[in-house]
């Protein structure tokens, strides 16, 4: 079988993690064994560019249950966990391309052997398979029915290219379903962003000044469980209504210069760039501990970093030493990728069961509705989301009222007042 994977000798272990993650995702489970009967994947060809983690492995089973010919390869250089890669291929027969800390040439390799399959369906996350599709290999696109996004800035990027006319075939956001966004980019990304940060640095957020750049769902995440753990939280936003939003959930809100002077740890999760710059380096506190938690490494000025330091050196894996020329200390976190994924493992399974059950719902919706949508970018369909959360909650034995047929009543009427 094609492959490319770090050591097929770490499968074992991979597969250990593949069903302990399996466990904590019973809704991803409920569809997998649906799709196992119904087969509403059979004849599609189906190329994913994810990150290369148990749960994602779990989401390739369901996939490949519901009849699908599956290709998977890394949607980031350093997120890829080898061994569940190896399971991949050893225990499951997926094509997987996906190397721990594979340089960028071998990362958009790994990306045209995936579009090699010439794919019905696209998966995504950060929309880097979409846009080599559309700009090496445009042809191939005829054949795509649809494509699905997993993430904030990948919607962003389509949303662009739909914009400027230039999409060629329909994509679901799954990044918008409430069961994606609320869940995932906040509990998900601030549970996973600390375990990134503790696992590299071993750091004592008590007490400390913990900085985060991007009050979005993400931002909200992380800000919620760094203060958690007794850490003087300031956020940084450009948007006055989250700035407003942070100020009122009782954070400290300042620009970034002034907080650069006083921050012991600073996450940016913005999708923009050189959010973190030379004239922040310039007056940062000595031992100050960076990252970043967006999807590209983008946020961080990191030729500036390299600049300004006179030397530098790996101090604990995952954790880098700048020293400047006034004998400064920076410590630079995961080469400015992904903390979460790239120091640690990413988001718990019980959140990407969501995010992955939005994702196999998405490609079941899109197989179905080949030929019936528009080069646009869609939400996820409201049913969809809906049950997902319904499914969940059974999952978790948690059961709620329904209203009264006087309630329901009340809420479609006018003419009642006090
Ligand atoms: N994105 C964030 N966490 C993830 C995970 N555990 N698996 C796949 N994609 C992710």
């Amino acid at each position: 079988m094609d492959q490319d994977v770090k050591d097929i000798a770490l499968a074992d272990k991979g597969k250990l993690r593949i069903e302990w993650a399996d466990r904590q995702m019973p809704v991803l489970q409920i569809i997998r064994e649906r799709f196992e009967k119904e087969k509403p994947l059979d004849g599609i060809k189906l190329a994913a560019c994810l990150h290369v983690t148990s749960e994602t492995a779990n989401l390739m089973r369901a996939l490949q249950a519901g009849g699908a010919e599956l290709v998977l390869c890394a949607s980031n250089p350093l997120s890829t966990q080898d061994d569940v890669a190896a399971s991949l291929v050893k225990d499951y027969a997926i094509r997987t391309y996906a190397i721990k800390g594979e340089d960028e040439k071998t990362y958009y390799e790994h990306i045209k052997a995936a579009i090699a399959l010439e794919p019905d369906i696209t998966m995504d996350d950060g929309a880097d398979l979409v846009s080599t599709l559309h700009s090496q290999y445009r042809h191939l696109t005829e054949r795509v029915v649809g494509g699905t996004e997993e993430t904030t800035t990948g919607v962003i990027r389509l949303k662009a290219m739909a914009k400027d006319g230039v999409l060629l075939y329909p994509i679901v956001a799954v990044n918008d379903a409430q069961t994606k966004y609320l869940f995932d980019n906040r509990y998900g990304t601030g549970q996973s962003t600390i375990d990134g940060i503790l696992r590299a640095t071993n750091y004592l957020l008590a007490g400390r000044n913990f900085v985060v750049t991007g009050y979005g769902w993400c931002g909200k995440g992380i800000a919620m469980r760094a203060k958690g753990l007794g850490a003087n939280v300031i956020i940084l936003e450009v948007e006055p209504l989250k700035a407003l939003e942070a100020v009122m959930d009782g954070f400290r809100v300042m620009p970034s210069i002034e907080a650069a002077k006083i921050a012991d740890v600073w996450v940016t999760v913005t999708g923009d760039v050189n959010v973190i710059d030379r004239a922040h380096f310039e007056v940062m506190k000595d031992g100050a501990i960076i990252c970043n938690s967006g999807h590209f490494n983008v946020e961080i000025n990191i030729p500036a970093l390299r600049e300004l330091a006179v030397s530098s050196r790996e101090v604990r894996p995952f954790t880098e030493e700048f020293v400047l020329s006034d004998g400064r200390k920076i410590y630079f976190l995961a080469d400015g990728r992904l903390v979460n994924l790239a120091a640690a493992e990413g988001h718990p399974a019980a959140v990407m069961d969501m995010s992955f059950a939005n994702q196999a719902l998405a490609a079941e919706y899109m197989s179905k509705n080949a030929g019936n949508l528009e080069r646009k970018v869609y939400p996820v369909p409201e049913d969809i989301d809906k049950e997902i959360a319904r499914l969940k909650l059974a999952s978790m034995g948690i059961e709620i009222d329904k209203l009264t047929a006087e309630q329901r009543k009340y809420l479609a009427s006018w003419e009642m007042g006090t």
